[in-house]
């Protein structure tokens, strides 16, 4: 479904990421894991058109979608978090999510387009609080409201960049089962990162391992989690999450 092949993108004298070469298969959860600025959030990046990488390419379903504009990605059934969430603060979960409907699917604002952000925000559990502007809610909800986001654009693929970071075990708990609600009734194909690892270790089948950009580890998750290699790079950094 997603083929990477010796993807490689610098900001200047900083290779981010270096000839990294993934595959995910229809139907997989993936996790993608790796030290503070190993390149994770640099691959979603360059797998959903932010950036261009300046070498390797990007296949998804077969087509070459390297370079192509975000909106182009998202339309061809590509949808992402975003590490830092940032929802329209002033307005409400429904309008939040409704924006995203009317763009990502091309409807007009109407009957449809609410019903359909709706039936979104009741998939992540914040249906009753529609009504409520976004400033108000906790970052929990707001995390929620940013897999609705993601949703809205009618993902067969869906990237999430850290949705349990800064949330409590019960909460962490929570989410695992949203996503897996989310891939049972949507079909998806997920591709999710993470460093709270035991999140990993319940949801994926394989995980991928990042470290100064390059790919070092990749395999079921209690493989991966003993690699030496896996270990000395975590150990190796000032991990603070
Ligand atoms: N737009 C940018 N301009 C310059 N350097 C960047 C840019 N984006 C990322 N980098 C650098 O690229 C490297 C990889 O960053 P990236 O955000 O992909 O890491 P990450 O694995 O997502 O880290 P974290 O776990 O902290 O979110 C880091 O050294 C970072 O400082
Ligand atoms: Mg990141």
């Amino acid at each position: 479904m997603l083929r990477g092949q010796q993807v490689t993108k610098r900001f200047g004298g900083l290779t981010a990421l270096n000839r990294v070469d993934f595959a995910i298969e229809p139907g997989q959860i993936v996790g993608l894991i790796g030290p503070n600025g190993s390149g994770k959030t640099t691959l979603f990046n360059v797998i959903t058109g932010f950036y261009r990488p300046e070498e390797g390419r990007i296949l998804f379903d077969g087509h070459d979608i390297t370079g192509a504009r975000p909106h182009i990605v998202a339309r061809m059934g590509i949808g992402r978090t975003f590490q830092i969430v940032q929802p329209f603060q002033n307005m409400t979960a429904l309008e939040n999510v409704e924006i995203g409907v009317l763009y990502g699917q091309g409807l007009s604002h109407g009957s449809e387009s609410q019903a359909r952000a709706q039936e979104l925000l009741d998939l992540v559990g914040l249906g009753h609080q529609r009504h409520t502007p976004v400033r108000n809610f906790t970052l929990a909800e707001k995390k929620r409201l940013e897999i609705a986001r993601a949703l809205s654009v009618r993902p067969r693929l869906l990237l999430l960049d850290e949705v349990f970071a800064g949330l409590n075990p019960g909460e962490v708990k929570q989410a695992i089962e949203l996503i897996f609600h989310i891939r049972r009734e949507l079909g998806l194909t997920l591709l999710i990162v993470e460093h709270v690892l035991g999140a990993l270790r319940d949801t994926c089948e394989r995980v991928i391992v990042l470290n100064y950009g390059q790919k070092i580890a990749e395999g079921p998750p209690e493989e991966v989690f003993n690699h030496p290699e896996v270990i000395a790079a975590y150990l190796g950094s000032n991990e603070t999450h």
